[in-house]
Protein backbone atom coordinates (compact mmCIF):
# COMPACT_ATOMS: atom_id res chain seq x y z
CA UNK A 1 0.00 0.00 0.00
CA UNK A 2 1.42 3.49 -1.00
CA UNK A 3 1.98 5.83 2.06
CA UNK A 4 -0.58 8.57 1.90
CA UNK A 5 0.28 12.38 0.91
CA UNK A 6 -0.44 14.15 4.28
CA UNK A 7 1.39 13.55 7.23
CA UNK A 8 -2.14 13.78 9.97
CA UNK A 9 -1.17 17.36 10.63
CA UNK A 10 -0.76 18.07 7.12
CA UNK A 11 -4.00 16.36 6.15
CA UNK A 12 -5.66 18.85 8.98
CA UNK A 13 -3.94 22.19 8.08
CA UNK A 14 -4.90 21.04 4.12
CA UNK A 15 -8.31 20.36 5.39
CA UNK A 16 -8.95 23.44 7.50
CA UNK A 17 -6.77 25.94 4.87
CA UNK A 18 -9.03 24.76 1.80
CA UNK A 19 -12.28 25.37 3.84
CA UNK A 20 -11.21 28.31 5.19
CA UNK A 21 -10.94 29.64 1.37
CA UNK A 22 -14.08 28.22 0.41
CA UNK A 23 -15.73 30.22 2.91
CA UNK A 24 -14.97 33.44 0.37
CA UNK A 25 -16.29 31.58 -2.22
CA UNK A 26 -19.91 31.35 -3.23
CA UNK A 27 -21.13 27.44 -2.97
CA UNK A 28 -21.70 27.16 -6.48
CA UNK A 29 -18.15 29.04 -7.62
CA UNK A 30 -15.76 26.57 -5.55
CA UNK A 31 -13.40 26.13 -8.82
CA UNK A 32 -12.72 30.21 -8.27
CA UNK A 33 -10.47 29.13 -4.87
CA UNK A 34 -8.15 27.09 -7.59
CA UNK A 35 -4.78 29.50 -7.39
CA UNK A 36 -5.10 29.70 -3.23
CA UNK A 37 -6.09 25.95 -3.18
CA UNK A 38 -3.17 25.21 -5.31
CA UNK A 39 -0.96 27.62 -3.31
CA UNK A 40 -1.63 25.74 -0.01
CA UNK A 41 -1.09 22.34 -1.53
CA UNK A 42 2.62 23.33 -2.92
CA UNK A 43 3.54 25.57 0.79
CA UNK A 44 2.78 21.93 2.21
CA UNK A 45 4.13 19.33 -0.34
CA UNK A 46 6.81 21.78 -1.93
CA UNK A 47 5.45 20.78 -5.47
CA UNK A 48 1.81 19.60 -6.45
CA UNK A 49 1.68 16.31 -5.91
CA UNK A 50 -0.97 14.19 -8.29
CA UNK A 51 -2.65 12.72 -4.94
CA UNK A 52 -3.00 16.61 -3.88
CA UNK A 53 -4.07 17.36 -7.09
CA UNK A 54 -6.88 15.33 -6.68
CA UNK A 55 -7.78 16.30 -3.45
CA UNK A 56 -8.03 19.97 -4.54
CA UNK A 57 -9.94 18.71 -7.58
CA UNK A 58 -12.52 17.01 -5.36
CA UNK A 59 -12.73 19.95 -2.52
CA UNK A 60 -12.94 22.67 -5.49
CA UNK A 61 -15.54 19.94 -6.84
CA UNK A 62 -14.22 20.27 -10.38
CA UNK A 63 -11.81 17.69 -12.56
CA UNK A 64 -8.24 16.93 -11.82
CA UNK A 65 -7.38 18.22 -15.69
CA UNK A 66 -9.02 22.20 -14.81
CA UNK A 67 -6.43 21.69 -11.82
CA UNK A 68 -3.59 20.80 -13.99
CA UNK A 69 -4.85 23.11 -16.83
CA UNK A 70 -4.53 26.61 -14.04
CA UNK A 71 -1.16 24.74 -12.62
CA UNK A 72 0.42 24.62 -15.80
CA UNK A 73 0.08 28.07 -16.82
CA UNK A 74 1.49 29.55 -13.96
CA UNK A 75 5.43 28.99 -13.50
CA UNK A 76 5.22 29.66 -9.52
CA UNK A 77 3.54 26.17 -9.84
CA UNK A 78 5.39 22.96 -9.92
CA UNK A 79 3.91 20.26 -10.93
CA UNK A 80 6.65 18.12 -11.11
CA UNK A 81 9.00 17.93 -7.78
CA UNK A 82 11.30 20.42 -8.06
CA UNK A 83 15.30 20.52 -7.01
CA UNK A 84 15.66 21.58 -3.57
CA UNK A 85 16.73 25.17 -4.83
CA UNK A 86 14.25 26.84 -7.71
CA UNK A 87 16.51 30.04 -9.47
CA UNK A 88 14.86 31.91 -11.46
CA UNK A 89 16.84 34.26 -13.53
CA UNK A 90 14.82 36.92 -15.17
CA UNK A 91 16.43 37.38 -18.38
CA UNK A 92 13.52 40.05 -19.98
CA UNK A 93 14.89 43.43 -21.52
CA UNK A 94 16.15 45.44 -18.92
CA UNK A 95 17.56 42.55 -17.28
CA UNK A 96 19.19 41.36 -20.24
CA UNK A 97 21.04 45.30 -20.65
CA UNK A 98 22.19 44.83 -17.56
CA UNK A 99 24.22 41.48 -17.97
CA UNK A 100 21.27 38.80 -16.96
CA UNK A 101 22.39 36.56 -19.73
CA UNK A 102 26.19 36.50 -18.67
CA UNK A 103 24.66 36.07 -15.62
CA UNK A 104 23.00 33.07 -16.56
CA UNK A 105 25.69 31.69 -18.38
CA UNK A 106 28.12 32.04 -14.91
CA UNK A 107 25.45 30.53 -12.42
CA UNK A 108 25.38 27.15 -15.35
CA UNK A 109 29.05 27.39 -14.98
CA UNK A 110 28.84 27.53 -11.19
CA UNK A 111 26.11 24.68 -10.63
CA UNK A 112 27.29 22.57 -13.65
CA UNK A 113 24.10 22.78 -15.02
CA UNK A 114 22.01 23.98 -18.02
CA UNK A 115 18.80 26.40 -17.82
CA UNK A 116 15.40 24.39 -17.93
CA UNK A 117 17.21 21.07 -16.58
CA UNK A 118 15.45 20.00 -13.03
CA UNK A 119 17.88 18.28 -10.92
CA UNK A 120 17.96 17.20 -7.27
CA UNK A 121 19.54 19.93 -6.00
CA UNK A 122 19.11 22.96 -8.77
CA UNK A 123 16.43 23.81 -10.91
CA UNK A 124 17.68 26.72 -13.00
CA UNK A 125 15.36 28.70 -14.89
CA UNK A 126 15.08 31.70 -17.23
CA UNK A 127 12.00 33.27 -16.32
CA UNK A 128 9.68 36.68 -17.75
CA UNK A 129 10.01 40.02 -15.82
CA UNK A 130 10.46 39.70 -12.86
CA UNK A 131 9.08 43.55 -12.18
CA UNK A 132 12.27 44.45 -10.63
CA UNK A 133 13.76 46.47 -13.57
CA UNK A 134 14.99 49.68 -11.93
CA UNK A 135 17.03 47.17 -10.10
CA UNK A 136 18.39 44.75 -12.44
CA UNK A 137 19.56 42.27 -12.93
CA UNK A 138 17.74 40.23 -10.27
CA UNK A 139 17.21 36.52 -9.60
CA UNK A 140 14.77 34.83 -7.20
CA UNK A 141 15.75 31.47 -5.00
CA UNK A 142 12.56 29.72 -3.60
CA UNK A 143 11.13 32.98 -4.71
CA UNK A 144 13.58 35.07 -2.09
CA UNK A 145 13.93 38.09 -4.67
CA UNK A 146 17.80 39.28 -5.26
CA UNK A 147 18.60 42.42 -7.20
CA UNK A 148 21.36 44.08 -8.66
CA UNK A 149 23.53 40.97 -8.68
CA UNK A 150 26.86 40.92 -9.38
CA UNK A 151 28.75 37.81 -9.91
CA UNK A 152 30.16 38.79 -6.48
CA UNK A 153 26.76 39.07 -4.94
CA UNK A 154 25.60 35.72 -6.95
CA UNK A 155 28.77 33.89 -5.18
CA UNK A 156 27.15 35.13 -1.92
CA UNK A 157 24.09 33.85 -2.67
CA UNK A 158 25.22 30.42 -3.54
CA UNK A 159 27.41 29.95 -0.84
CA UNK A 160 24.13 29.92 1.79
CA UNK A 161 22.79 27.54 -0.21
CA UNK A 162 23.65 23.91 1.32
S1 LIG B 1 13.30 42.81 -17.03
FE1 LIG B 1 14.14 41.78 -15.34
S2 LIG B 1 12.92 42.48 -13.71
FE2 LIG B 1 12.03 43.40 -15.43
Amino acid sequence: MSEPLFTPDEQKTFDAGIAELLSHYPPDRKSAAMLPALRLLQSLKGWLPPEGMQQVATKLETTVARAYEVASFYVMYHTQKPGKYVIDVCTNLSCALRGAEGLLTYLEQKLDTKAGTNGPKYFLRETECLASCGTAPCLQINEDHHENLTRAKVDALLEKLS
